[in-house]
């Protein structure tokens, strides 16, 4: 089958036939009908976070199941799913408590060590990352990463709840508690921070400040529910923020990873606000903030993980929203590409210009 395979860190994506194997156990095989192209997939193909190439990256995945290993419970061919990253065993203390992201056994939804692998290139092992390996005709997943869905939902639209909108929904809805009639700020408007907009519309936000760099996704993001945008190229953000709300907001979203901007979050905030940190920071990452700043004015800053997703409740949820018209999926969408494209698509991705290009020609 084809697979676009990271050879190298940093060497981009390299199209190439691969071998992939017949599920065993809790396997299920999927005909792959879009793959979302997440920013961390960017980050995972240029620099080491613990997965090494030659590997299959792609973790927004959605499609049709083809066969089932003997073991699955919950899948039959025939049945359309959405994939995702998150590897939960269902049985250790972090999963029973309802935190399945950060399940103590992830490895349990991955073959074990010694086991022929999913993926191969001519008898040499290929690493089927994340247990998702969605930029690839086909993909080998565990039961516990799959969701099934609703087949009125289009392909692309379903693979973007795999990441982007677990993700920056959960954030509001799962992770920070947005109270209806709170102002809100989102920095950063892309795959996932519109989803932060969603979510803070769902919850009925009173206000939604969009920041981002490009005037692009600021029109972009008044689709999704955002009342005020502001250009972070022009001028003082905090102090516009603060301005538009007579004082700042009760909760900020950082949605990039970057230290400048996750500071602008901590000190957009009003008093008692919360600043929720999503964006992944390089490898060592710091942010600082004014200590006695932060407990005179009793702000709360928010690590959040996987909007503290549970798929198998999460995404059927999303996708049920999307059929009601209550939650924007379509608009993400800003592409359908080949394979073939992947490189194209991720440069276009850095420039930021784009929401969701979603492959769905393999
Ligand atoms: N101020 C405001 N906006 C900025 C700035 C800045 N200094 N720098 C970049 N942006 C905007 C870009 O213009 C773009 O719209 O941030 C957005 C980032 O969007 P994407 O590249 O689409 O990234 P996305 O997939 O949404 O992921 C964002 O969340 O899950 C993590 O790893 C992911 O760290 C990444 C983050
Ligand atoms: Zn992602
Ligand atoms: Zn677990």
């Amino acid at each position: 089958m084809r697979a676009a395979i990271v050879n190298a860190f940093g060497g981009g994506f390299d199209i190439e036939d691969i071998d992939i194997a017949r599920p065993i156990g809790r396997e299920v095989l999927v005909d792959v009908k879009a793959s979302g192209l997440c920013h961390s997939d960017l980050h995972f193909a240029v620099n080491d976070f613990g997965m090494a190439p030659p590997m299959v990256l792609g973790h927004e995945v959605s499609g049709i199941v083809a066969a089932v290993g003997p073991e699955v419970s919950e899948f039959t061919v025939g049945d359309h799913v959405v994939g995702s990253l998150v590897q939960f065993c269902g049985a250790c203390l972090e999963c029973l408590s309802g935190r399945t992201v950060s399940c103590l056994r992830p490895e349990a939804t991955l073959r074990a060590d010694g086991a022929p692998p999913r993926l191969s290139r001519r008898g040499e092992p290929i690493l089927a990352a994340m247990g998702t390996a969605g930029f690839a005709e086909q993909a080998l997943i565990h039961e516990n990463q799959l969701v099934c869905i609703d087949p009125a939902v289009p392909f692309p639209e379903a693979s973007v709840l795999g990441c982007g909108t677990i993700t920056g929904a959960g954030a509001v809805l799962n992770a920070a508690g947005v109270r209806a009639g709170e102002a809100v700020a989102v920095i950063g408007l892309g795959g996932v921070g519109l989803n932060v907009v969603s979510g803070a519309r769902l919850v009925g936000a009173s206000r939604i400040i969009g920041i981002d760099l490009n005037d692009e996704k600021l029109e972009l993001a008044r689709a999704f529910g955002v009342t005020d945008g502001i250009n972070a190229g022009e001028g003082d953000v905090v102090a516009r923020v603060r301005e538009l709300t007579g004082g700042g907001v009760d909760h900020a979203f950082e949605v990039i990873g970057r230290k400048e901007t996750a500071e602008q979050a901590i000190a957009m905030l009003r008093v008692g606000g919360t600043a929720s940190l999503i964006g992944i920071h390089g490898a060592g990452g710091m942010v600082e903030f004014d200590a006695n700043g932060l407990l005179r004015e009793q702000k709360k800053v928010n690590g959040v993980y996987m909007g503290s997703a549970n798929i198998k409740h999460d995404i059927p949820l999303y996708a049920s929203l999307f059929l009601q018209g209550r939650l924007n999926l379509s608009d993400l969408i800003a592409s359908e590409i080949a394979i073939d494209e992947i490189n194209e698509a991720y440069e276009e991705l850095g420039s930021g210009r784009t929401a969701r290009t979603v492959i769905t020609r393999f």
